[in-house]
C-alpha cells in the first residue's frame, strides 16, 4: 500500500509537469478592446498604452487603408515592409494581433531579422520566395523552404529569419504577428550599424576577422527595413 501510494505521488508530479510544459494560449485582452490614446485627460495605465473611453471609440479605431499600395523596393536589399500594428491602428492595443504587407523587387531580400515580440505567419500572394530560419543555440539548425502563390509559412517568435525573392518577378506577401508590436531586430543593422557603433574589438573577436573588415562592414549604409 505504501508503496502505491509514492507511485501515485510520482505520477501525479509527472503529470503536473507535463501539464504545464504543454500549456499554451494567446494572450486575454482585460475588456472588448482598449483603443490607444497619446495624451490620456485622466491617465489609466493598461499594458503600455493608455485606453480611450469605449464609449468614444469609433471604426477608424480599428480601420487602415492602403495595404493594395506597394511599398518603394527601390533600396540597397531591394525589398519594403508595410507594417500594420498598434502604431498605424490604435484599436490593436492590447490585442496580440498585427499584420504586415511585404514587397519584393526581383532578387530582392528581407535580411536576417527577429521579432521579439512575436510568430509570425507569412503567406505568398505574388512570386516566389526562398524563406528560412536557424534554431538557437547549439544546433542553430537552418530550416528553409521555397515558397510559392498561396503557400504559408511560420518563423517562430525570437527566431532569427530571412525572405528572398528568387524570381525575376516582383513577389508580394502577408504576414500576420502574434502581437500588437512585434519588434523587428534586423541582425546587420543592430550588430554593425548601431549608433554609437559597437567598438571593433569587441566585433573582430566575435566575428574571428580582422578590425577593417569590421570597419568595412560599419561603413555601409544599413537600410532600416
Ligand atoms: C518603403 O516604402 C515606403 C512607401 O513607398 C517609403 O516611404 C519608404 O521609404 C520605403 N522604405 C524603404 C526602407 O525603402
Amino acid at each position: 500500500m505504501k508503496n502505491m501510494g509514492a507511485q501515485f505521488l510520482i505520477v501525479t508530479v509527472i503529470l503536473a509537469l507535463a501539464s504545464s510544459f504543454a500549456f499554451a494560449s494567446d494572450p486575454s485582452p482585460l475588456q472588448d478592446f482598449c483603443v490607444a490614446v497619446d495624451e490620456p485627460e485622466a491617465a489609466v495605465f493598461v499594458n503600455g498604452k493608455f485606453c480611450k473611453d469605449p464609449k468614444l471609440a469609433t471604426a477608424e479605431d480599428f480601420f487602415l487603408k492602403g495595404l493594395d499600395v506597394a511599398g518603394d523596393t527601390s533600396n540597397k536589399v531591394g525589398s519594403n515592409v508595410t507594417q500594420v500594428n498598434v502604431a498605424q491602428i490604435a484599436g490593436l492595443n492590447t490585442l496580440g494581433v498585427s499584420l504586415a504587407r511585404i514587397d519584393f523587387a526581383p532578387y530582392g531580400l528581407n535580411p536576417p531579422h527577429t521579432h521579439p515580440r512575436a510568430t509570425e505567419i507569412l503567406t505568398v500572394l505574388e512570386g516566389t520566395l526562398y524563406v528560412g530560419f536557424v534554431t538557437s543555440n547549439p544546433e542553430n539548425r537552418l530550416i528553409t523552404k521555397v515558397l510559392n502563390k498561396g503557400d504559408v509559412f511560420v518563423f517562430p517568435i525570437g527566431l532569427i529569419h530571412f525572405q528572398f525573392n528568387t524570381g525575376h518577378t516582383n513577389a508580394v506577401a502577408i504576414s500576420g504577428f502574434s502581437s500588437q508590436n512585434p519588434g523587428v531586430i534586423t541582425i546587420a543593422n543592430s550588430v554593425f550599424g548601431s549608433k554609437p557603433p559597437i567598438s571593433d574589438d569587441v566585433l573582430s573577436k566575435a566575428f574571428q576577422v580582422e578590425k577593417n573588415v569590421v570597419d568595412y562592414l560599419q561603413a555601409q549604409f544599413w537600410v532600416n527595413n
